[in-house]
């Protein structure tokens, strides 16, 4: 066959194909069969030398041509089937942003906690360590070093979970005053406050557990006086529960303070107006303290003719419950989420 006929007829057979090619399959099909080295296309510059010398130039042109255009429904068709697949694809995987997302139920601190945190950042500001006692405690440190000796009647007031005749689960962090005397071998200067749990035989209901949480504090150095006490106890309260309140100290008794105190706030939900959350007295108890009783420095090891100290105890959920408006102190304990919700974490 004539070397142009034949080049015709490739380009016409290679139109024909064409029509075949739907996929990436047919398409490497058609590439082998006239593009690649062997292929038809590729064959038809080796029928140059039979070609006359005149004509060699235009028949070079048209195998040119004839090679372009198959090579260019190739690359064309080649970018469509790649489009198209990629379209499939898009299509297969798409992602429905309609759909509702799984929630992410961010848990919180219980307001307990928060209320911890809080009273921890106030007593930090002001210089003081946080310690952490015991929960398991020894009759010594909880009563004996506290002066409530075995028969001293506030020891029913306190009726106390025993392992044994010595061991027991703490009924006040006041335990903790006793051990950071006791501890600090070298009778220096004490600033403390100690965060934790406390125990007693009490029936639970809306005002008691028998489990419960204080923040026991304690300040032993060379010249300390009620005057100081009352007024941490102040800053304490106005930081704690709003700058306008005020405290008053009434008298008290506890066996390890002389005096003691009793602290009420004024009552932040009437200011001070008389209201059923203080009782229409327009004052709120909020805390015990004292000054520490010179028996209790010396039995822990301080000289009291030199050193003096205050002390003070504040019940956890009463803060909490004062503060968020808590009716009964065992929601504290139940982790009901729908009580812990009502609660804004930090
Ligand atoms: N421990 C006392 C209680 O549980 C509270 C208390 C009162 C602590 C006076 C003190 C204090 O440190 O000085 O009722």
């Amino acid at each position: 066959m004539d070397p142009i006929q034949t080049a015709e007829s490739v380009l016409l057979e290679a139109k024909d194909a064409e029509k075949g090619v739907k996929d990436q399959n047919s398409l490497a099909e058609f590439f082998n069969r006239f593009l690649s080295k062997k292929g038809k296309a590729s064959g038809l510059m080796a029928l140059m030398r039979e070609v006359k010398a005149e004509n060699k130039a235009s028949f070079g042109k048209r195998v040119n041509e004839v090679k372009s255009s198959i090579a260019s429904f190739y690359e064309q068709k080649k970018q469509e089937l790649e489009q198209k697949e990629l379209e499939e694809k898009l299509k297969k995987e798409r992602i429905d942003i309609t759909l509702p997302g799984r929630e992410q139920i961010q848990g919180r601190k219980n307001p307990f906690y928060q209320i911890i945190d809080e009273v921890e950042d106030i007593f930090l500001s002001m210089g003081y360590q946080v310690v952490s006692g015991r929960d398991v405690e020894t009759d010594h440190y909880n009563f004996e070093l506290l002066n409530v000796p075995k028969d001293h009647p506030s020891r029913d007031m306190q009726d106390t979970f025993y392992f044994d005749a010595e061991k027991l689960l703490r009924t006040q962090t006041s335990a903790a005053q006793a051990h950071a005397m006791v501890d600090n071998i070298d009778k220096t200067p004490i600033k403390m406050i100690c965060p934790g749990k406390a125990y007693r035989r009490d029936d639970d209901d809306m005002t008691h557990s028998h489990q419960f949480a204080q923040i026991e504090g304690l300040v032993v150095d060379k010249g300390i006086s009620l005057a100081n006490l009352k007024a941490t106890l102040e800053l304490f309260v106005k930081k704690m529960f709003g700058e306008k309140r005020e405290i008053r100290l009434r008298s008290s008794y506890f066996p390890f303070t002389e005096p003691s105190v009793e602290v009420d706030v004024s009552c932040f939900a009437c200011q001070g107006k008389g209201c059923p959350m203080c009782k229409g007295t327009g004052w709120i108890e909020i805390l015990g303290a004292g000054m520490v009783n010179p028996k209790v420095l010396s039995m822990c090891g301080y000289d009291p003719e030199a050193y003096s100290g205050f002390a003070f105890g504040v019940g956890v959920e009463r803060v909490a419950m004062l503060r968020y408006g808590v009716d009964d102190i065992r929601r504290f304990y139940q982790n009901d989420e729908r009580f812990l919700k009502a609660f804004p974490g930090k």
